[in-house]
């Protein structure tokens, strides 16, 4: 066991806008899982940043709190190793974002490439919400106000974070040290395809495969997976680039001899999809059965579940203070400390 005073303090956090699924699992909950082992490990339920574009939808965004809660605990996260942050619960925040908006150009949010992109995708055009479009901002808040050292994320949130670490110089250089420079620590799992292979998963794509599935709906879903459309019978042979199949294998499937095996003869045209497919929902059922199961478990105990997320957000706000303190004095404002 390392002493708490080298351990780094990391911080990462999702927007509770649905149940988790495998990309969530490849991408991050691993990573999360080996993290609350090393470093004193800080998650955030971004309800306030999911309300930026869900603003109509407070009740489905409330809702989803518990599942992201659920998937957590169920994929092995626990309340001793790792600190479940509920932000909105967290107004330091939102103080610390009005200040952070001062060092921020309009014309730099409107250029950062993440946040294009999620506007092109939700289709804003011009009529973009300010403050979605200042979300970035928002999030440099969520990392500095716990002095995070660490942010673990996918490579689609670089921009944001290189905007949290401008935020940061500026801050430090205006008004004096006072922030860590964070640092992005990139998870290596490239992002996992969705069923049909051509998009990224997303819940509303409907082509994912949630955390909580049952055995019936991953049958499903490993049933209607894209493969290869030029293998038409056994005999044809196989590719393995851009199928979904064996992406996924890749990512979940522990036994790599007999994976390379099968990969051989699929390619050769001494086997094909039925055989593939059999092996992934086999896989699937050994990694999501112990996590359903435990999901049912903590499902039944919605008390327990808040009363851990209320610790852990009254931990983590002892800690936002006392940055918050910090920051006041250098911004001049400590009128009444
Ligand atoms: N923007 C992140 C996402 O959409 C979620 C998030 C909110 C986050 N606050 C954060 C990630 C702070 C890392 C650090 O996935």
């Amino acid at each position: 066991m390392k002493k708490p005073a080298d351990k780094k303090v990391v911080l990462t956090g999702d927007r509770p806008t649905g149940a988790l699924h495998l990309g969530h699992y490849a991408g991050s909950l691993l990573q999360r899982l080996k993290l609350q082992e090393d470093a004193e490990q800080y998650v955030l339920i971004a309800d306030v940043q999911a309300l930026t574009d869900h603003y109509k939808d407070p009740e489905g965004v409330r809702k989803n709190i518990d599942e992201v809660m659920l998937d957590y605990l169920a994929a092995g996260l626990t309340p001793d190793k790792t600190t479940f942050v509920l932000q909105s619960q967290v107004p330091e925040i939102a103080e610390l974002s009005v200040y952070f908006l001062n060092l921020v150009t309009l014309a730099r949010l409107q250029r950062n490439p993440t946040v294009k992109e999620e506007m092109r995708q939700k289709g804003y055009g011009s009529d973009v919400p300010a403050g979605f479009l200042a979300y970035p901002v928002h999030q440099a808040a969520d990392i500095t106000v716990f002095n995070a050292d660490w942010v673990p994320v996918g490579e689609d949130q670089l921009p944001v974070i290189e905007q949290a670490r401008d935020i940061v110089r500026s801050f430090n250089r205006i008004y004096g040290q006072t922030f860590t420079e964070p640092a992005a620590l990139l998870s290596h799992v490239k992002r996992l395809p969705g069923l049909d292979g051509k998009s990224k998963m997303s819940k509303t794509l409907g082509n994912t495969i949630e955390l909580k599935a049952t055995p019936d709906l991953i049958k499903q879903r490993v049933t209607q997976m894209y493969t290869d459309p030029k293998k038409i019978h056994i005999s044809d042979p196989g590719h393995l680039e851009g199928n979904v199949v064996f992406t996924y294998l890749d990512a979940f499937d522990q036994d790599k001899e007999s994976l390379k095996d099968l990969k051989e003869r699929y390619q050769e045209g001494k086997t094909g999809d039925v055989e593939a497919k059999k092996r992934l929902m086999g896989v699937l059922d050994g990694l999501l059965g112990p996590i359903r199961e435990r999901r049912a478990g903590l499902e039944r105990d919605k008390k327990t579940l808040r009363d851990i997320l209320r610790a852990g957000t009254d931990k983590g706000r002892d800690r936002a203070r006392e940055v918050m303190r910090r920051v006041r004095t250098a911004l001049r404002i400590d009128y009444f400390e």
